[in-house]
């Protein structure tokens, strides 16, 4: 017996061998030779920087395997554009493996969902997230939590403590996020278990979504990696039970004639089919897991690169003192009168998006482009962080200048909630909500580093600093 799955091991690596670099390497362009089972996974460690250098030595689009997968790296925007914009319906689908298929509750969300199914779900919400119904909607909720976030920012800056602002930024967007899903608020109280409990199912639900579960690329991992969930769970369980129950309690109270509060509401009454509760509650997790940790992240990057540009920081400063006074509230209503502030956080944006490579895609069919082939079932990864940074498209690409934005408002290079109809749905959520808070913390605040900063990223879905930068914060007024 021994000897026969030996044979069959050796027989495997050399089958996966010869099928990576002879048989399809024939059909498709060039990249780094792979290597049996594990592909390209070898070079990538952390994973947006590491495609970032291959793409110097490869070019703008070259494959790579992950695993079992065949994939394509893009790193240039008109490659970009003329894939996966140009050509959308074939480049629509998410990758299907097991991570992505526990994450959606088997695709049946808006985020990893197939063609039929995303077409139905995105349709019934994007009226809800466009800037008009935003600002009706969603600006009660950010305008109390970032009052009560001034609040306990002023409480910290009295006692002279230094600020870590992970857990209040994470805290805030998740409060945000959570009142316009299902209007419930979890304050910033640090010792609740079941918002801890909930907080970290999300947090190692991002995890699990980002790349490199081996499991879901190499083939004979596979049938562990889903006997272990199926033994164990997985992170999103937590989550589930919490929206589960949510849902349970409003289905019970629903009536066609209700008013509706919440996007939890709009989805039970468009959906009112009992068959459809783990859609909605996938739905209503979906915007948790895409826009919870994207919207604090930018806020961990804005408070580390102006706290080491006071300049900078004193410039927004006189901006927004100028519009909203002295002890005034600053609203994204009135955006269009601060274009520095908006262009710090273009620039913030730039250095460091928060979903650095995307939220991969698959290829539905066979397409070439440009000369470029993209067999069906291709996993295409659209590199965000380096097309932000490529010299080709930006003067002194590394430099913190927020200027950029001023000369020249459109750069085709700049592209942080991707393009084309699979594009962030929240994007004009996240605007709103950065403007919100991070214009009343420098209205409030002058800060300036604790300790060293770091620059460095923790790689996950989303990119964080690697340390939770700590600053002093000074009152203005
Ligand atoms: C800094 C903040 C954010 C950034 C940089 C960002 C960026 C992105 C990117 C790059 C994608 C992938 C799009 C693609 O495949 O082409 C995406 C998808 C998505 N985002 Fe965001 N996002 C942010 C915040 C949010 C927020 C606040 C929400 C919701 C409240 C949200 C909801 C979504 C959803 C639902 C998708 C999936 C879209 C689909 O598959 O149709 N995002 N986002």
């Amino acid at each position: 017996m021994f000897i026969i799955l030996t044979f069959v091991f050796i027989f495997y690596i050399f089958y996966s061998f010869i099928y990576k670099n002879v048989v399809y390497r024939q059909k498709v362009a060039i990249g780094p030779m792979p290597l049996p089972i594990i592909g390209n996974l070898n070079l990538i460690k952390s994973p947006h920087i590491d495609l970032t250098k291959l793409g110097e030595k490869y070019g703008k689009v070259f494959p790579l395997w992950f695993g079992d997968r065949y994939s394509m790296i893009i790193n240039d925007p008109v490659v970009f554009r003329d894939t996966i914009v140009k050509n959308s319906m074939s480049f629509i689908s998410r990758p299907k493996n097991i991570s992505f298929s526990l994450v959606s509750y088997g695709h049946i969300n808006i985020l990893n969902s197939e063609y039929n199914q995303w077409n139905r779900n995105r349709g019934l919400l994007k009226q809800y997230f466009t800037n008009n119904a935003l600002i009706k909607t969603l600006s009660p909720t950010v305008n109390t939590q970032v009052s009560t976030l001034l609040d306990i920012l002023k409480r910290k800056e009295k006692l002279n403590e230094p600020f870590k602002p992970r857990f209040y930024l994470d805290r805030i967007n998740m409060n945000i996020i959570l009142g316009f899903v299902i209007g419930k608020d979890l304050g910033f109280d640090l010792g609740d278990p079941n918002i801890m409990k909930l907080n970290k199912s999300l947090q190692d639900t991002i995890r699990l979504v980002s790349l490199g579960s081996p499991g879901d690329y190499i083939n004979i991992l596979t049938p562990f990696y889903s006997t272990y969930f199926k033994l164990f769970g997985s992170a999103i369980d937590e989550a589930d039970n919490f929206m589960s129950s949510v849902y349970d309690e409003r289905r019970a109270k629903y009536h066609p004639d209700n008013e509706t509060h919440d996007i939890m509401d709009v989805l039970i009454h468009a959906l009112p089919d009992p068959k459809e509760r783990k859609c909605i509650v996938f739905m209503c997790l979906d915007l948790f897991i895409a826009g919870a940790d994207a919207n604090s992240n930018l806020g961990e990057w804005l408070f580390a690169y102006l706290s080491e540009n006071p300049m900078i920081q004193e410039k927004a400063y006189r901006e927004l003192v100028s519009v909203f006074g002295e002890n005034g509230f600053a609203t994204s209503e009135k955006k269009q009168s601060t274009p520095y502030f908006n262009a710090v956080l273009k620039e913030v944006m730039r250095l460091k998006p928060s979903l650095a490579l995307s939220i991969p895609r698959e290829v539905t069919e066979d397409i070439t482009i440009n000369d470029v082939f993209y067999p069906k079932g291709t996993i295409v990864i659209p590199n965000i962080y380096s097309i932000n940074r490529s010299a080709e498209y930006w003067e002194n690409p590394l430099q913190f200048d927020p200027d950029r934005f001023l000369d020249n408002e459109f750069n085709q290079a700049f592209i942080p909630f991707s393009l084309g109809e699979r594009s962030c749905l929240g994007l004009n959520f996240a605007n709103q909500t950065f403007y919100t808070i991070y214009a009343n913390i420098i209205l409030n605040f002058k800060f300036h580093p604790a300790e060293k900063v770091t620059y460095e990223d923790e790689a996950s879905l989303v990119i964080h600093p690697k340390n939770d930068n700590s600053f002093i914060l000074k009152s203005r007024l």
